[in-house]
């Protein structure tokens, strides 16, 4: 939903639309080293629109679990009164800290609070100095704010005192996965749920568990769109091929794209990559991309199962295997997608684009990065990936 339409409501951080969850299943199997689950959420009565290639922005709230265990820590009933740092409004700290602040994500306030409170003696008086961002970053990865409390027990706090030493509890994106034409008033979300151990403690995401743990069908969920800006489709009256590379969760706008072309009709023809790691335990959205496949939305499918062989096999193994026709591709005036991973997978992927443009365009590597370059200038290389 790039322009708003008059009369329409706007939704924003500030005013999001309270949704609620109307339908969600497992996308991997037990035995995938991740958990990645498929949302649907109810927008009826909103009306908010969003477009392929836009995301969702949702509000999640902390682990009540987490909460308690932190407020044990500090010697808090949970009943004191405080500021709600999104409302405003005097409310028991419990709730407070459920809904209005990060309990996972520490402050430099925090971290100087606690100095100051034990007169230097804490391990964090040397990480603060300016030179030492990068052991500081180290310190903090892996820790929660209780973990910075549990560690320095003579650091005592006041309620509102300790409220004001924390950080807001943001939104999360996620790429929206479904087509507004196929599905209507709901919105479709593609979430790996982050779990993992650290300084002996099981730790969650806040919004993947959120969704994946306490979400229930009466449990308010705010959301907003958050415009796609420059990962659009071309109109589905012009002939122009689409190739999508999306592994993992990366998955997730492309799942739109179908939808929206499938609705459409459009005319280009399309090429998918999806990898994840185990064709057994990972093959997300099987059926429809079968489906796809049968009815020529889409016309090629290529998977990278990277843990079903020996030696990892990635999407840009499979582009680089594939090359002679992704450059045919290219050469007919394909637009690249790309989504997902930004430090590994995406780096990676366009190296191998370069070089399958080397290999099958007869170019030096200079020429290569130009033809790219003027990918990008024509917007035919679109990246949605951090
Ligand atoms: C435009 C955009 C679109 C996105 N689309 C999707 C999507 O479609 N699907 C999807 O699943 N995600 C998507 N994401 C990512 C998503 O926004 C969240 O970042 C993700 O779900 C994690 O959020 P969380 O609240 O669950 O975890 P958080 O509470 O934010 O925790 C994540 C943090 O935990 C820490 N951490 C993680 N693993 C470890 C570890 N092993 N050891 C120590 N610390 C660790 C890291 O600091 C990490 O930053 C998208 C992001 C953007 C910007
Ligand atoms: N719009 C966005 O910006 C967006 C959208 C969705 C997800 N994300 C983010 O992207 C990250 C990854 O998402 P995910 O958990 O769904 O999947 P993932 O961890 O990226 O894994 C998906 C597949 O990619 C493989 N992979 C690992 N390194 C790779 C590389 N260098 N090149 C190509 N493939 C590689 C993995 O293989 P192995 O594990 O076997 O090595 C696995 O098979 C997360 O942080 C997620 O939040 C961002």
């Amino acid at each position: 939903m790039s322009t708003p339409t008059p009369g329409k409501p706007v939704y924003n951080v500030k005013n999001p639309f309270i949704s609620h969850l109307a339908r969600a299943y497992d996308l991997s199997t037990p035995e995938a080293p991740k958990h990645t689950r498929h949302y649907e959420l109810d927008l009826t009565g909103s009306g908010l629109e969003y477009l392929p290639g836009d995301s969702l922005a949702v509000q999640p709230t902390n682990d009540p679990a987490l909460v308690d265990d932190t407020l044990a820590a500090l010697g808090f009933t949970g009943s004191e009164e405080v500021t709600h740092a999104k409302t405003g409004a005097t409310v028991p700290i419990r709730q407070a800290l459920i809904e209005g602040n990060s309990l996972t994500d520490v402050d430099n306030k925090l971290l100087k609070a606690v100095v100051e409170k034990t007169g230097g003696a804490s391990i964090i008086t040397d990480l603060l100095a300016l030179e030492k961002k990068e052991e500081l970053r180290n310190y903090l990865w892996g820790r929660f704010v209780i973990d910075i409390l549990l560690e320095n027990p003579s650091a005592k706090f006041e309620p509102q005192e300790f409220i004001s030493v924390l950080k807001k509890l943001n939104i999360r994106l996620y790429s929206i996965s479904s087509s507004q034409r196929a599905v209507g008033e709901s919105v479709h979300l593609t979430v790996a749920t982050v779990r993992y151990t650290s300084h002996g403690r099981t730790r969650g995401g806040v919004a993947s568990t959120f969704l994946a743990e306490r979400v229930t069908e009466s449990t308010p969920i705010p959301v907003f769109v958050n415009a796609g800006k420059g990962f659009r489709l071309p109109e589905p009256e012009e002939d122009i091929p689409v190739i999508m590379c999306g592994p993992g969760t990366g998955i997730a706008p492309f799942r739109a794209f179908l939808q929206e072309r499938q609705a459409t009709k459009a005319k280009g023809k399309a090429w998918l990559f999806f990898g994840e790691v185990s064709a057994s335990s990972c093959s997300f959205y099987k059926d429809e991309f079968a489906a796809w496949l049968a009815d020529g939305t889409l016309a090629r499918l290529d998977c990278a199962w990277s843990r079903d062989q020996a030696e990892k096999i990635y999407v840009q193994n499979k582009m680089t295997e594939a090359g002679a026709e992704f450059w045919a591709w290219l050469e007919q005036g394909a637009i690249f997608y790309v989504c997902g991973d930004a430090s590994r997978m995406a780096v990676d992927v366009d190296k191998a684009l370069h070089s399958l443009i080397e290999t099958h365009g007869g170019k030096t590597p200079e020429e290569a990065a130009a033809y790219v370059v003027q990918m990008k200038a024509d917007k035919r290389y679109r990246r949605d990936v951090y």
